[in-house]
Formats: structure tokens, sequence, C-alpha cells
């Protein structure tokens, strides 16, 4: 078969690899259908992740078909059509219990792509099936399917749920990336009275207006603390959401939120940030950062499968998989050719 193997920081061709073979009980061989690429494939091609080794196929997020199962497997049967997470679980281990499944003890959390093969391939195989897959509901499309596979689960677990969004709060997202934006498709289920974004670059806050964010500011020209106090009668935001992952913008979440109010760190930072206890000690945050665990993937299947949810604007760019190695480029130029997340299939859609 072919793959994306990553061969050193900004090396990786499409390339032939032998076929992925079942090695425990409780794996499945899964034919990918569908394929996006993740910011954090980027980070690893840059070099950010050294656990991730010359020879790995990368990717995390997949639809597929399910071609062979271990003898261990009990809820899937060869034929179904499942979502590959980005998070693998073994479903027993005292975190799994809790929903933590990011935090998986025996050998799960986020592997594929990452200290396993990954899904940025023809076939794939998918350990701990049973719990790292979820059935794709008759009538669901699989572009619809795979935007749950780590950005919105993200975003609201870690986003929306981590921050406590409730009806008519004022929320702030910083940051207009995939995940940003996805943070605004997760904040308008739960009605907020104002959704405003935050980021450098036009084009991106522009899809975040037509993601359905009422006020759109740009750090660069706009005096984002004076127009958050305006809207808020001088307290602050009920929410702040970081998705960008720089000490700046985590610094600026802090900064904008209400005494009482929430801060929810998405962002996967490199660097410490500056936590100014000293102004906020007497002002009741609550500060959450987290991996996304994907517990919420069912209800967020629940939500796309009802019409409540459309993650269709989310996709820009469309590709076949041998074409791979241009989905990069355009990915890794978002800036310039406006990619937010781009599809790759076997054959054209
Ligand atoms: N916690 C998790 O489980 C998890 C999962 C996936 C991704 N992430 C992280 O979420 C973050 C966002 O991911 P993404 O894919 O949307 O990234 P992205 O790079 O596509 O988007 C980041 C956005 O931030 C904007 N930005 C940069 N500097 C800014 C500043 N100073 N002020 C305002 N905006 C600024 C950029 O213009 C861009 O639009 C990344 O750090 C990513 O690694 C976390
Ligand atoms: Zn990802
Ligand atoms: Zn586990």
């Amino acid at each position: 078969m072919k793959a994306l193997v990553f061969h050193g920081p900004g090396q990786r061709s499409w390339e032939d690899v032998p076929n992925p073979t079942i090695q425990d009980p409780t794996d499945a061989i899964v034919r990918v259908d569908a394929v996006t690429i993740c910011g954090t494939d980027l980070h690893i091609l840059g070099g950010d992740v050294p656990e991730v080794t010359d020879g790995r196929i990368l990717g995390h997020e997949a639809v597929g078909t399910v071609v062979e199962i271990g003898p261990g497997v009990r809820n899937l049967a060869v034929g179904d059509r499942v979502l590959v997470s980005c998070i693998s679980a073994c479903g027993r281990c005292r975190f799994c219990r809790e929903g933590r499944y990011g935090q998986c003890l025996n050998g799960g959390g986020w592997i594929l792509g990452h200290l396993i093969d990954g899904t940025q391939a023809e076939i794939v195989r998918v350990p701990f099936a049973d719990n790292s897959t979820h059935k794709v509901p008759d009538g669901v499309s699989d572009e619809q399917m795979l935007m749950l596979a780590d950005i919105l689960p993200t975003s609201y677990e870690v986003g929306v749920l981590n921050g406590a969004l409730r009806p008519a709060d004022v929320v702030v997202i910083i940051g207009a990336g995939p995940i940003g934006l996805a943070a605004v498709l997760g904040a308008k289920l739960f009605s907020p009275s104002h959704i405003v974004v935050v980021d450098l670059v036009d084009s991106r806050l522009d899809a975040a207006k037509a993601f359905g964010a009422d006020i759109v500011l740009n750090s660069k020209s706009d005096d984002v603390a004076a127009i958050v106090r305006d809207l808020t009668g001088g307290l602050g935001a009920d929410v702040t959401m970081e998705a960008v992952g720089i000490p700046e913008t985590f610094e600026q979440a802090v900064a904008l939120v209400r005494p009482g109010g929430h801060v929810a760190n998405m962002g996967v930072h490199g660097a410490p940030a500056m936590l100014h206890l000293e102004d906020i000690w007497i002002k009741d945050l609550t500060i959450t950062t987290g991996l996304v665990d994907t517990y919420s993937t069912p209800t967020l299947i629940g939500l796309v499968e009802s019409g409540r949810l459309d993650t269709s604007p989310m996709i820009t760019h469309r590709f076949t998989l041998d074409q791979f190695e241009e989905a990069y480029d355009v990915f890794g130029k978002a800036g310039e050719t406006g990619a937010l997340k781009v599809v790759l299939t076997p054959t054209r859609t």
C-alpha cells in the first residue's frame, strides 16, 4: 500500500510500505475512505515532537471501512463504516474508566501517527478497535464525520465544556484556526449572548464570522481589552478560550476574563507563559488545560446526525490520496491558501 511517511524534520513522502496486519487480538484493520491533516502533523514535521521517529506513517484522523478484525474485537464487523478517533483507548485502565481516554495507561491515548503508524495511508491498523472507533450512522457523510476525529471533540471538551459556557455568556475565543472555529460551532450550542473571536489574520476572522462569531477582532488593529470591557460592563468575558498555543495569547485569555470566570486553554504550548497571580488571586478564576479525551464524540455524532451541527464549512480543499504531498503544501501555507481542513479520499468525490 501507499502511505505518507515521516523521514525526519521537514521530510515526508507518499511511498510504498507494507500493508498493516493484526498484531493484537483487539486490533482492526481499516481501509481509509477519508483522511485529513492536523496542525499537529505540521508540528511533527517542524521537529517539535521528537517521539515521532523516521519511518512513521503520520495521521490521527480518518473515516474508513473495517476489512479485518482480530479475535478479541466484539463490537465491529467487516464492512462497518467507522470513524477512527485521534485517541485510542484500552477501555480498562483507571483513566479510561473515568472517560479520560487521552491519559490511557495501557498504551492508548494519542498514539496513531505518533507512537504507532497512523491514518494517512490506504490502510491503517487500529488498536483497541472496540474503544477507539465509532460507527458512522447511515446518512452521515464521511466528510462530516471526519471532522469529529479530532478538532470538534477538542474544542467541545477542552474549550466549551471545560470553560463551563452557559447561555447568555460572553465568550472570547483567541485564535481562529480549525480549533478556534470548531470552538465557535461548539459555543453556539450553548446560546452565548456574544461570541467574540480574536486573530491576527483577516481571512481567518472572515471565516469566524461565517461560522457564527458575532464580533471579530484583529489584535493588530483593535483594542481587544477595551472592546471586551465595553461589551461586559467593564467586568470582562464570562469565558475565554485560548486556541493558539503561545504565551501572549494565554496571558491575554487570563487578562480578558471577569472575576469568577473560566479560562479554557486549548493551545499546545512549547514555552512557559506568565501567570499573574498577583492580579488574579483575588478574582476567583478557574483555569483549565487539557488533551482531548473524545468522550464527547457520541454526543457530537448525535448532533451531526440530527442536523444540529454542520461541520462541512470546515472543509476548504479536497484531494485524492496520491496528491498527499500537494495537500500538505496547501495545508502548510494556510495563510496564503485559506485552508482550514483538507480532505483526501482514494478517488475524487
Ligand atoms: N488540547 C488539545 O487536545 C489540542 C488538540 C488539537 C490541537 N490543539 C492545539 O490548538 C491550537 C490551535 O490549533 P489550530 O489547528 O487551530 O492551529 P492554527 O495554527 O491553524 O491556528 C492558530 C490561529 O491563531 C492565530 N494567531 C497566531 N498568533 C496570534 C495572536 N497573537 N493573537 C491572536 N491569534 C493569533 C493564527 O493566525 C491562526 O489563525 C494549537 O496550539 C494546536 O496544537 C490542541
Ligand atoms: Zn490533531
Ligand atoms: Zn486505558
